[in-house]
This record gives C-alpha cells, structure tokens and sequence, in this order.
C-alpha cells in the first residue's frame, strides 16, 4: 500500500526514534518473470526487477528517502547533487515534498529529456556545467564542503543504506537469492548496495545463498573493466556515462566477494537489449538499464550455462525518461491514413 521503504525495513536502516518516516511510495517494486526471452536465452528462472515502477521512475528514491529523512532529522536546510538526471529527479522531488531547496548540477546537453522535465517540474534550481558527470560530483563535494548544504550523491551513507533495500525485496520474493544478479553499473553505488543487502539478509538467515554480481559498464564509459578513469566517457546509455565512479571499491568488493565479475557491453548490445525487452517482454527501460539485460546475452553468447540457473536483471529506470531515443532508435512503426474504415482495413489488414 505504498508504505515505503523506511518502514518496512526499519530494522535495519538507519532509523531512531527522531527519523521522520517520509515516503513518496518508493520500493515495493514488481519481479516479473521473463515471458519470452528466457527461452531463447536457455535460462528457465529469469526475472526482471523493475525499478522504473519506483514514484520517479528509477531506483533512486529507495536511497534518496533515507537520505532526505536522515537530512531533516539533522536540521538540514538545502540539498545538492551532482547527476546524469535519475538522481537529480529524485532529489528534487523528495526536496519538494519535504520543502527542502534542491540544487542540481549536471553536464550539459548530457540528460535525458524526461530527467531534465522532472527536475524543472518538481521546482529545483538547475545548473548546468560545460563538463561531465565526474566533474559536476567533483563541485558538489566541494560546494558541500564549504557551505551548510547536504549532499544526497551516493556519497553519501544514507543512500546506499536505501539501495540495499531493492536486494532485500528480491530475496523476500524468491524465498532465497538468485544464482546471478545482473546490474548496470555507473558511479557504482547500487551494485555496492545490493551487495550490503544480499550480504546483510545471509548474516540474518534470510537466504541460504549469495549472488554472484554481475555488473556491466558501457564500453566507452567502462572505468573498472579498464582498470583506469576515463577522462572522456562516452555512451548512449547516459545515467552511466561516468568515467570515475565514487564507489570504485564499493564494486570491485561485491565483484570479488560474490565471485562474479565486471564487465562492459557496446552501444549496439544495449540498444539490442533495449528493443528486444519492450519488442518482446513489454518492458520499457531506459538505454542504462538494458545494460545489464545486454550484459546476460553477451556471456550466454559466450557459453555461461543457465539452464539450472535462477538469474536476475535489475532494470534500473524507466524508458520513457528518454523519449528520444525510443523514437529515432526503432524503425517506424507509424502509418498515416484519411479517417475511413477502409483506409484503416487497408493497413490493419495487409
Ligand atoms: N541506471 C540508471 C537508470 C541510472 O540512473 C544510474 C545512475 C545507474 C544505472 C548506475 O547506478 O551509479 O549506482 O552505478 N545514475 C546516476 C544519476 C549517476 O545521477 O542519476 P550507479
């Protein structure tokens, strides 16, 4: 019933007797079970964890309400964030409902039209740099450090300890943890926070098992796989187009502790994932999200057995944050007749 995330897991977010227990409706979000493409990809047990359904359309706001609520419980009088839009939405929809100010920086010309909209809408104070991710984040420290501002980038705590929220769901879904999670990966923040949550339930004996973490990278945006910042990064999929993510070490721990790995997949692989989840599952994600989609088909091609495997997609934001691309990315589909039943049998027929 939309009771959010900080109540239901209260137990093991960082809530005391003072947390204004805020909500917006975040988490609680469907695991849908692969309808057509698990066939092909030999792999029975397959969901989608659809984080677009959170109340701004992407994972975000499972870690921006403890980051808010924690913010207001210390008094906090304004946010700022750096971002490639998600979390600026999220921001600035949680600064609104909470009458928090909120500022975002973020590269210009480099967000998704959808983001852009909903950081105008929910009435935020946008700053647009002549420069990438990394460098907005990098005056967001800066700005924070200086004035009595709260930064909510995943920097901070808070919004990692909400994130993690997404692997507790899963596994109260599945009764246990699945074989594999697969996962986009950016400023490397929610692959870190999955790992905590999958890592914190096993300590509890809420699985009996652990993931193995999967997370993927744009080729031309792939830091970690590269093992070196990128000072120029470039992808279609832009909430990933970060060339020195924050939590670098956050994800390299889940990689090596789950036994899984950190790869990258090319534009042409996501844009693929992308058309084949709406095409042929009904499930529009943002180009980013369809990374980790991307991710699960290049190492079937490559041989990875999931015949007995119970696999997991996270799906990180909705597709209609960027419109754009879904238009010019798919061939057209549209046809224009005269308003006649014949001019329409004549096309819906052929
Ligand atoms: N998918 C989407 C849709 C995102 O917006 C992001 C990050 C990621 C994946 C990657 O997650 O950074 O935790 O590894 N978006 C940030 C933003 C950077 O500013 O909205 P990550």
């Amino acid at each position: 019933m939309g009771v959010g995330v900080l109540k239901t897991y209260r137990e093991l977010l960082p809530v005391t007797e003072a947390t204004p227990m805020i909500t917006l409706g975040e988490g609680d979000t469907p695991l849908v079970k692969s309808n057509r493409l698990a066939a092909e990809l030999g792999c029975p047990e397959l969901y989608f964890k659809l984080e677009g359904c959170n109340p701004t359309g992407s994972f975000k706001d499972r870690g921006m309400v403890v980051a808010i609520a924690k913010a207001l419980e210390e008094g906090s009088r304004a946010i700022m964030c750096a971002s490639t839009g998600n979390t600026s939405a999220s921001a600035a929809a949680f600064g609104a409902y909470s009458g928090l100010p909120a500022l975002v920086i973020i590269p210009r010309g480099e967000v998704a039209m959808g983001k852009l909209a909903q950081a105008m809408a929910y009435g935020a104070k946008i700053i647009m740099v002549n420069g990438n991710f990394d460098a907005a984040l990098e005056l967001v420290r800066s700005f924070t450090t200086k004035h009595e501002v709260t930064l909510v980038n995943s920097v901070n705590p808070y919004r990692l300890e909400g994130q993690k929220t997404a692997a507790f769901e899963i596994v109260d879904s599945l009764g246990d943890a699945p074989d594999y999670l697969f996962i986009p990966v950016g400023n490397a923040g929610n692959i870190t926070a999955y790992w905590r949550g999958f890592q914190e339930y096993h300590q509890l004996g809420r699985s009996k098992t652990l993931p193995r973490m999967m997370g993927f990278q744009a080729e031309g945006a792939a830091p970690i796989v590269r093992g070196e910042p990128v000072s120029n990064p470039q992808t279609i999929a832009s909430a990933i187009r970060i060339g020195n993510p924050a939590s670098w070490k956050g994800a390299l721990e889940a990689r090596d502790g789950s036994g899984g790995a950190i790869d990258m997949v090319s534009d042409d692989e996501i844009l693929e994932g992308y058309r084949l989840l709406a095409s042929q599952e009904g499930i529009f994600c943002e180009p980013a999200s369809a990374a980790s989609f991307a991710g699960l088909i290049k190492l079937h091609k490559k041989g990875l057995d999931l015949s007995d495997r119970r696999v997991v997609c996270v799906f990180t934001g909705t597709g209609l944050k960027d419109p754009d691309l879904a238009v010019t990315s798919v061939a057209p589909q549209t046809i224009v007749v005269e308003p006649t039943l014949e001019a329409v049998e004549a096309v819906a027929l052929s």
